[in-house]
C-alpha cells in the first residue's frame, strides 16, 4: 500500500465537497439537502411555535393585579422611620445639631407624600372606621387621604425637627402592604409600645398620632397597578419623656385578628424592635 499523499487528501475533498458525477456535496444531493434543510426548518418552527404558546398560556394565567400563587394571606410585618444607615437604632445627643439632624431629613423625606396639598390633589375623603371596597369592574382604583397634619406633634410642620431637638422624637410606623389583606377583619387593629425589658416607668408619656390604631378605610389594598394613588396609613409615635442616657430597646407591635406579633424568628412580623437613646 502506498502511502497517501497531501495531494490525494486534497483530490478526495474536493471530490467530497462537490462530485460532479454524482452532483453530490458532502455526500448528498440538492434534493436531499433540500429535504434535510426542510426538516430541520419545521421542526425547530415547530418547536419555537410550542414555547411562544407556553408563555402565552402562562401570561394568560398571570394577572398584573395579584399574585397567582400565594399559599395563604401572610400577617403584615411593620417598619419604621426614621430609618437611616440601615439600623433600627436611633441615637442622638439634644445638643449636637448634627446628631439628629439625618434622622429628621429622614421623615422630613419620607412625609413629603403626605403634604397636605399633595393628598386633596391625589385622593379622596374616605369614611373612617370601616374598609374601602371597591368595584371589581373599576381598573383604576381610588386612594383615600392620608395628610400628614393629622400627626399633629409629629407632622413636621409645628415642629420641623419632629421632637428630636428637645429629646422627645417621633417613630413613624408603617405596615407593610398586603394586597387584598383586610386588617383585623372587621375590628380595627391597634398599635403599642412598651420596653423590650427594663422598668417600664422609663418609657412613660407615649403618644400617637392619629391615633393608636390604622384605620380599615386604607384597606384592601388593591396592588400597585390598580391602587396606583395608594397613600399607605401610618402611626406617629411620640415618645415625650424617654429615660435619657441609656438605650431603651422598645417593642412598637400590632394587635388584633389575626395578628402574630411574637415570632421569635421574625422581628418583623407584627412588630418592630429598635433601640432609642437620647443624650442631653
Ligand atoms: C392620582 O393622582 C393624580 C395626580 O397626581 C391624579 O391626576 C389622578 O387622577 C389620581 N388617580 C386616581 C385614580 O385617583
Ligand atoms: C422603676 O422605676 C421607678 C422610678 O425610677 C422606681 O420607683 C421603681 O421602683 C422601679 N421599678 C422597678 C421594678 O425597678
Amino acid at each position: 500500500m502506498s502511502k497517501r499523499t497531501w495531494g490525494d487528501f486534497v483530490r478526495d475533498l474536493k471530490l467530497f465537497l462537490w462530485n460532479p458525477e454524482t452532483r453530490q456535496c458532502m455526500g448528498r444531493t440538492a434534493r436531499s439537502w433540500g429535504l434535510i434543510l426542510f426538516f430541520y426548518l419545521v421542526l425547530y418552527t415547530f418547536l419555537a411555535g410550542m414555547f411562544v404558546f407556553c408563555l402565552y398560556i402562562v401570561f394568560l394565567t398571570l394577572s398584573p393585579h395579584t399574585p397567582t400563587y400565594r399559599d395563604r394571606v401572610a400577617p403584615p410585618g411593620v417598619t419604621i422611620r426614621p430609618y437611616i444607615k440601615h439600623t433600627f437604632n436611633i441615637a442622638f445627643k439634644i445638643s449636637q445639631f448634627s446628631s439628629w439632624q439625618p434622622y429628621v431629613e429622614n421623615i422630613e423625606e419620607f412625609l413629603k407624600a403626605y403634604d397636605d396639598k399633595v393628598q386633596e390633589d391625589k385622593n379622596i375623603k374616605c369614611t373612617a372606621g370601616r374598609y374601602f371596597f371597591q368595584d371589581e369592574k373599576e381598573k383604576i382604583k381610588k386612594s383615600c387621604q392620608f395628610k400628614r397634619s393629622t400627626l399633629r406633634a409629629c407632622s413636621g410642620l409645628a415642629d420641623q425637627n419632629f421632637g428630636y431637638s428637645i429629646g422627645q422624637p417621633c417613630v413613624i410606623l408603617k405596615m407593610n402592604r398586603i394586597i387584598g389583606y383586610q386588617p383585623g377583619y372587621g375590628n380595627p387593629i391597634t398599635v403599642s409600645c412598651n420596653l423590650q425589658k427594663g422598668n417600664e416607668s422609663d418609657l412613660p408619656a407615649i403618644q400617637f398620632y392619629p391615633h393608636a390604631t390604622f384605620d380599615p378605610m386604607y384597606f384592601p389594598y388593591y396592588g400597585k397597578f390598580a391602587h396606583v394613588n395608594y397613600t399607605q396609613p401610618l402611626v406617629a409615635v411620640h415618645f415625650k419623656n424617654v429615660k435619657k442616657g441609656q438605650a431603651l430597646n422598645i417593642q412598637c407591635q400590632l394587635n388584633g385578628r389575626g395578628i402574630i406579633n411574637n415570632y421569635n424568628n421574625d422581628r418583623f412580623l407584627g412588630r418592630v424592635i429598635f433601640t432609642l437613646n437620647i443624650e442631653d
